[in-house]
């Protein structure tokens, strides 16, 4: 995208608070953390230090900025108009879905009006999710490396990614197998627009569709591998266990179920930074799912050999253990959920 100067130095700005809140304010509170006597109320422990406040109010503060910045950049282009394009992408919305009050009741991630609300929703979340990465994801290289290293290799015939968005975490299924039949399911129209245009520039013939992941309208046992990234903490306890139930009734026999998700990786300080990451960051779900026994919540839905695996998203992806890269820095603590429908 071409951006003028003005647009560039918002961004620039914004850009260089985030790097150092996650470079220089997150190990500097570590580091705080670590000196400081523990009460082991770790809430309470991490709430007193003196960089804590700081260290909250610009986690918050700069991703408002990013967002108006990106809507700014947004707003000043010409209306999108995304969904007329032709070419392998198909796109079906279903105009009587009716999002529930969990989904539309929170600015998720903090950017005004979601994800739904209309077209520039899309622009606006595609822009502002390559830029919130500072750089990390960009060609989306993460979406590859789960697909690549999290997913066994098969001839799988059909593939659904639940919670698709603008389709970046679809199109490497496609690119991986391109014989299997790849659907993309998600609850906002403009998300998919986007997604189906992208895709059809990509050629990638994907069947993107409006539905709710709880209710996919999928046949039973017709899906040999169903996905999806960055969906589990979006959802309240009762609507992942619906999905999960979902997943167990669409996959064929021995079909496989990977979720690229975030999970507790025992370091006391990291995981209520990353609870409280959800809080700040307007994902009002994160800090149950993160505290919930997903694998049981797999277990009663009818899944089998349900487990996280860690996930290193700058280099190996799927790691043998549950064992994360030692970073300095503030970095998501990826994981993938595992799990197989019984054969
Ligand atoms: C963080 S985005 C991830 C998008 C995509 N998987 C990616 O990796 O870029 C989560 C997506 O899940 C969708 N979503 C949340 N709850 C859903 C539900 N119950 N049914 C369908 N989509 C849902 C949201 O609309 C959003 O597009």
């Amino acid at each position: 995208m071409n951006l003028s100067l003005d647009e560039r130095a918002r961004l620039d700005f914004v850009l260089t608070v985030r790097r150092r809140w996650a470079d220089t304010l997150y190990p500097a509170l570590r580091a705080q953390y670590d000196a400081a006597p523990s009460t082991g109320d770790v809430a309470a422990d991490v709430h007193a230090l003196p960089a804590f406040a700081w260290f909250a109010f610009i986690e918050r503060a700069s991703q408002k900025m990013l967002w108006r910045d990106v809507m700014d950049v947004v707003g000043a282009r010409p209306p999108s108009g995304h969904g007329q394009s032709s070419g392998p992408a198909s796109l079906t919305l279903d105009p009587d879905l009716v999002l529930p009050d969990w989904y539309t009741g929170w600015d998720i991630h903090v950017q005004p009006g979601g994800v739904w609300r209309n077209d520039a929703s899309a622009d606006v979340y595609e822009l502002g999710a390559k830029l919130v990465m500072l750089g990390g994801n960009d060609d989306y290289t993460f979406h590859r490396a789960f697909t690549d290293t999290a997913v066994p290799d098969a001839a799988y015939r059909r593939i659904v990614d639940l919670g698709c968005g603008f389709g970046k975490s679809s199109w490497p299924f496609k690119r991986r197998f391109p014989n299997a039949e790849v659907v993309g399911l998600d609850f906002a129209a403009p998300c998919l627009r986007l997604a189906a245009d992208r895709a059809n520039a990509a050629g990638l013939a994907i069947a993107f569709r409006q539905a709710d992941c709880q209710a996919t309208g999928e046949a039973d046992g017709s899906v040999d591998l169903v996905t999806s990234t960055m969906l589990v903490h979006e959802l309240p306890l009762e609507a992942l266990a619906a999905t999960l139930a979902e997943s167990a009734r669409i996959l064929a026999p021995g079909g496989v179920l990977r979720f690229l998700d975030f999970a507790l990786t025992g370091d006391a300080f990291r995981d209520l930074s990353m609870a409280e990451h959800g809080e700040r960051n307007n994902e009002p779900f994160m800090p149950a799912t993160l505290a919930a026994d997903v694998p049981a919540m797999c277990a009663a839905a009818g899944l089998v050999n349900a487990r996280w695996v860690a996930f290193d998203e700058r280099g190996a992806g799927r790691l043998e253990a549950q064992i994360w890269p030692v970073r300095r820095e503030w970095h998501f603590p990826w994981a993938v959920l595992e799990a197989e429908k019984p054969a």
